[in-house]
């Protein structure tokens, strides 16, 4: 398997950019079985491409969400672990990202669609409830998976961002950036600007390796100043600023991850920006019962206390304290925005002791 992605990063290199529809579709390597990925055509036509191990008698399925910019292989420490220990797994290439449909249209992103994409897939499993295990953008759809489909879902854990309630949108885009800015003295969101403006994609595609330095930084202060802030990211990313590598992330597995993503590029997956800069999220967030606003099932919280970007500590914290009418797990890691990469043994530890206390059977 990693000859496989190693000849078709080959490949990619010799045949250039511009012919990358011609390549061959790169799955996620080892601890990736290759042929447990599959493809399905949700109910609204679009395809998603999924990695799937059914589970072992007695134990539950689940389900992994990640966020940007990434795909099923920011699981990779995660299946590792709980595939030899009989759970059942579902890990899709979320909306925008590597097998998945990549529609431009950033309607087609909103929650209320995509959750009902995430449950055609347990549906067409066959997989009655799940526990969900969500990052970054990945806890916005474990967040409204809560809020539209409760009764198929165990347990929350969310890692790094948290338990995203509807009123996080209700509020207009620059009334929370002016927020920030009072607050701590710089717009903490203003990367979304950036990322929902036009031409963002081939910015980041021409500095592809400035945008993955400043995603994995060793020193995440550095986000504070070089990331958040209106048109930091930018001006980092024209400058073709580069920064030392993280020792969580290999060089082969950067590279891994670098090239699905050039591949599927940059428009599709900005999208979840542009949801959330624009007004769609909201509008769209208006359908939440609320009687399910608050989350009745336990929830398993990783605060990530180096993680600026997100302010893992101090708003998800805070959300999931005032969410959750259930049984709440936190726990805090020393880790920048990565937790599950960068704390993989004491995240997955952690996981399992939850997973097993929650007394679940199939
Ligand atoms: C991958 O999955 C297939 C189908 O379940 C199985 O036959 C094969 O043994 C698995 N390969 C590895 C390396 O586990
Ligand atoms: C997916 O399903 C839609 C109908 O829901 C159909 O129009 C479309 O052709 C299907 N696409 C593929 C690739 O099968
Ligand atoms: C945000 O702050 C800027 C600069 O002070 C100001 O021009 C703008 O009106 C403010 N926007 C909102 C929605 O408060
Ligand atoms: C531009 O890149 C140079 C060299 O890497 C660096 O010293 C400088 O701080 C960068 N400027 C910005 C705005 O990132
Ligand atoms: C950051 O760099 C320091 C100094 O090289 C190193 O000791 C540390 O392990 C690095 N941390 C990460 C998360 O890469
Ligand atoms: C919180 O949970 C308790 C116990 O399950 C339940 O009786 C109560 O109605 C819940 N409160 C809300 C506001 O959902």
């Amino acid at each position: 398997m990693v000859f496989q992605v190693l000849s078709s990063l080959l490949l990619a290199l010799t045949v250039g950019a511009t012919s990358s529809a011609l390549l061959p579709r790169i799955d996620a390597s080892a601890p990736f079985n290759s042929s447990l990925f599959k493809d399905l055509n949700v109910t609204r036509g679009l395809n998603y491409h999924y990695y799937a191990v059914p589970a072992d008698t007695g134990k539950p399925t689940l389900l992994f969400l990640h966020g940007y910019p990434s795909t099923s292989y920011d699981w990779r420490h995660q299946v590792a672990f709980f595939q030899d220990k009989g759970y059942g797994l579902v890990v899709p290439d979320m909306l925008g990202y590597g097998g998945t449909a990549k529609p431009l249209d950033p309607q087609l992103y909103v929650s209320s669609l995509v959750t009902k994409d995430i449950v055609d897939i347990l549906d067409a499993e066959g997989i009655d409830k799940a526990v969900v295990i969500s990052h970054d953008w990945g806890s916005k759809t474990g967040s409204r998976l809560a809020n539209y489909f409760p009764e198929r879902f165990h347990s929350y854990a969310f890692l790094a961002v948290g338990y995203l309630p509807a009123t996080y949108f209700a509020t207009p885009y620059d009334v929370n950036l002016n927020l920030t800015k009072a607050v701590l003295g710089y717009e903490n969101y203003g990367y979304w600007d950036f990322f929902a403006s036009d031409g963002a994609d081939q910015i980041i595609l021409d500095h592809l390796d400035s945008l993955f330095d400043i995603q994995y930084p060793n020193d995440t202060v550095k986000t504070i100043t070089d990331w958040s802030p209106l048109g930091a990211l930018e001006a980092f990313l024209k400058n073709d600023t580069r920064l030392p590598p993280v020792n969580y992330v290999t060089p082969e597995e950067r590279a891994i991850q670098m090239e699905v993503l050039r591949q599927g590029g940059f428009a599709a997956p900005l999208n979840w920006y542009k949801v959330a800069r624009g007004t769609f999220e909201m509008q769209d967030d208006k359908g939440i019962p609320q009687e399910n606003e608050l989350l009745q099932s336990p929830v398993f919280f990783a605060t990530a206390l180096r993680d600026y970007i997100t302010l893992s500590a101090p708003v998800s914290l805070a959300a999931v304290l005032a969410f959750s009418n259930s049984t709440l797990t936190i726990r805090e890691y020393d880790a920048g925005h990565w937790v599950q990469m960068e704390f993989k043994d004491e995240v997955n530890n952690d996981l399992l002791q939850w997973i097993e206390s929650l007394g679940l059977g199939a």
